[in-house]
């Protein structure tokens, strides 16, 4: 393994909680029923997808305008929320792990569905350890296609096969899968199945197998 990609909300920082936060102010407002285990299954999945996975549970049958205007409502509380992270919204250990790979120049990319994903780096400060940063708005497919992973790799200028994804979501292993990725699993992660290395903490990172660090 030459190379690290990380998926972002979940692995290295906690904004499932603000996302969850967002969509149940929408779900509320529309009388959808809506809880944290619904919210597990949007993680990794894009946010009109994510809007669509809420609908089914409505009896309403809404237009494409109004599924886009109820998109942007969700996403404008969701920024709101995310104005006050700092680096304490950071996983447990991620900052170490981020500093310690970094020293010993393992290339390192984060590859997200989210488009939000340039202000959550900036916030958390932590820009200065990647290579590459491929998220939502660069791709068309959402995971659990492979693009936004083989995207990355190609600006690491690595092949799939010798990189290592980190995820947090169903979505996020199978697109890692697809792409013809190792996989390393946290979270709701760590039992999907095909994981090559399921973790307990971002920490176990620094002893996976072929690891220089
Ligand atoms: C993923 C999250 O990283 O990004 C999903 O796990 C989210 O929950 C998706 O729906 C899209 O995020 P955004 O910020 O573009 O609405
Ligand atoms: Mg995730």
């Amino acid at each position: 393994m030459n190379a690290i990609i990380f998926d972002l909300d979940g692995v290295l920082c906690h904004t499932d909680e603000y996302h969850y936060m967002a969509w149940k102010a929408i779900a509320d407002e529309l009388h959808i029923p809506f809880n944290r285990e619904v919210n597990n299954q949007l993680r990794g999945v894009s946010r009109m997808e994510s809007l669509k996975l809420i609908l089914r549970n409505s009896p309403v049958c809404y237009s494409e305008q109004e599924k886009f205007l109820l998109a942007e409502k969700k996403n404008n509380i969701y920024r709101e929320l995310l104005q006050n992270i700092t680096s304490k919204d950071l996983a447990d250990g991620a900052w170490t792990v981020l500093e310690k790979l970094h020293a010993v120049h393992i290339p390192m990319a984060i590859g997200s569905s989210s488009k939000n994903t340039p202000l959550i780096v900036e916030k958390l400060g932590i820009g200065k350890f990647f290579d590459a940063i491929v998220d939502g708005n660069q791709i068309s497919h959402s995971k659990p296609d492979p693009e936004v992973f083989l995207l990355a790799a190609e600006k690491l200028h690595q092949k799939p096969s010798d990189c290592l994804v980190v995820e947090d979501a169903e979505a996020g292993v199978k697109a890692a899968l697809n792409g013809g990725f190792l996989v390393a699993g946290i979270g709701p992660a760590k039992d999907c199945p095909n994981v090559n290395y399921p973790l307990l903490s971002l920490s176990e990172l620094l002893a996976v197998e072929g690891h220089p660090a």
